[in-house]
């Protein structure tokens, strides 16, 4: 599908990334400088640092903070409207090439009578407008903000989680593999690519994401099969999956849905079986100032449960789970590009085993 929007949405969205850049790679380190030259003059302890109190007090008023998180807001909204706006214009287009059936290998199962949770219901994840559910082309949406939103750091293909995540992968024989919250699913090709002989299946709330997922998939000669499903409550027998992998998925639901995802998932898996979650590292892992910086996501840019999943001892809840699990850091590129607010980091994926192998 030809994602491509007109020139003149085309250089609002250039403008847009431009302003995402300099916020990044100016502005924001401005800031750190600031403030190191701040913490050598005053010795704040690591403990208040590590107070969100604290830090508000010392930040709320600063003009380069406030200027920072004005135009980070600013940028993401004026990304989706500009993004909305260009694809607007095909829409009918997209629709009716979304809505054509095909028998190319792989398979879409909707169910329209799937309940949305509340918690996803009634947010507008990372701003976008309609959700992942609510916009018939939310797929084609996602895909074009996200290569903006993330400055074009994942990769030509928006792929490089996805080779984070092979990267690490425990090397065994996976025959079932699925991708939980796959949206668009572009970013598991890599573990596609992978395991070529096993039989790929992605679930996702959003129907939206599934019919642009299958359509993105036939084009790329990916036979995937996509459900529509919650992951909370997936309706595949027990001990189905060598391979269970999400990226990006736990932070965007609470943490009560954690816990459950985790669980189906470990019900879902043959013994000896993977369960593989990739996303961005927690806070205690980041210093405190781009842990302060990031925590700004859950009151500012339509992330309710970035907190509470960034502070969560995931481990654990893995353990709880009847999963060996431990933290492996996986090399990401964008964590290592400049101008990065959160300084260098790596890609966090907690990986558990089934015991019973
Ligand atoms: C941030 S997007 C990530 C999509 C994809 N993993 C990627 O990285 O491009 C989160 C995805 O999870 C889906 N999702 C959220 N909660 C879910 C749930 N409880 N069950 C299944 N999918 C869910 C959303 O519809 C959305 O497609």
């Amino acid at each position: 599908m030809d994602l491509r929007i007109n020139r003149e949405h085309q250089a609002r969205l250039d403008l847009v990334e431009g302003l995402k850049v300099y916020v990044a790679g100016n502005v924001m380190p401005a800031l750190r400088q600031d403030f190191e030259k701040w913490c050598d003059e005053e010795k704040p302890t690591d403990s208040q640092l590590r107070d969100a109190t604290y830090m508000h007090a010392k930040f709320d008023d600063d003009p380069l903070y406030q200027a920072s998180r004005g135009l980070q807001r600013i940028s993401q909204e004026s990304m989706w409207r500009e993004v909305i706006y260009g694809l607007d214009r095909r829409k009918e287009a997209i629709e009716k090439e979304l809505d054509t059936p095909s028998d190319a290998p792989g398979s879409l199962t909707l169910d329209p009578a799937l309940q949305m949770p509340v918690y996803y219901e009634k947010n507008e994840f990372h701003l976008q407008p309609g959700n992942y559910h609510r916009n018939t082309i939310a797929g084609p949406i996602y895909e074009v903000g996200v290569a903006t939103y993330t400055m074009h750091r994942y990769g030509k293909a928006g792929d490089e989680m996805g080779r984070a995540l092979v990267s690490v992968m425990p090397p065994k024989k996976y025959q079932r593999v699925l991708y939980m919250g796959c949206g668009p699913s572009y970013k598991g090709y890599p573990v596609v690519n992978a395991l070529p002989e096993a039989e790929h299946w992605g679930i996702d709330l959003s129907a939206p994401m599934l019919k642009y997922a299958r359509h993105r998939a036939i084009e790329h000669g990916h036979p995937i099969n996509f459900s529509q499903m919650n992951a909370e409550n997936m309706g595949f027998p027990p001990g189905h999956f060598d391979l269970i992998y999400c990226m990006l998925l736990l932070h965007e639901v609470p943490k009560k849905a954690v816990v459950n995802i985790v669980n189906e998932a470990a019900r879902l898996l043959a013994p000896g079986g993977v369960l593989a979650n990739l996303e961005l590292p927690s806070y205690s892992s980041l210093d405190p100032l781009s842990a302060f910086l990031m925590d700004w996501d859950t009151e500012n840019n339509g992330e309710p449960y970035w907190r509470s999943y960034h502070e969560m001892d995931l481990l654990a809840t893995y353990r709880q789970a009847g999963l060996k699990s431990q933290l492996i850091e996986a090399h990401s590129e964008w964590g290592g590009a400049k101008g990065n607010y959160m300084g260098k980091f790596k890609y966090h994926v907690t990986m558990g085993e089934k015991i019973g192998a």
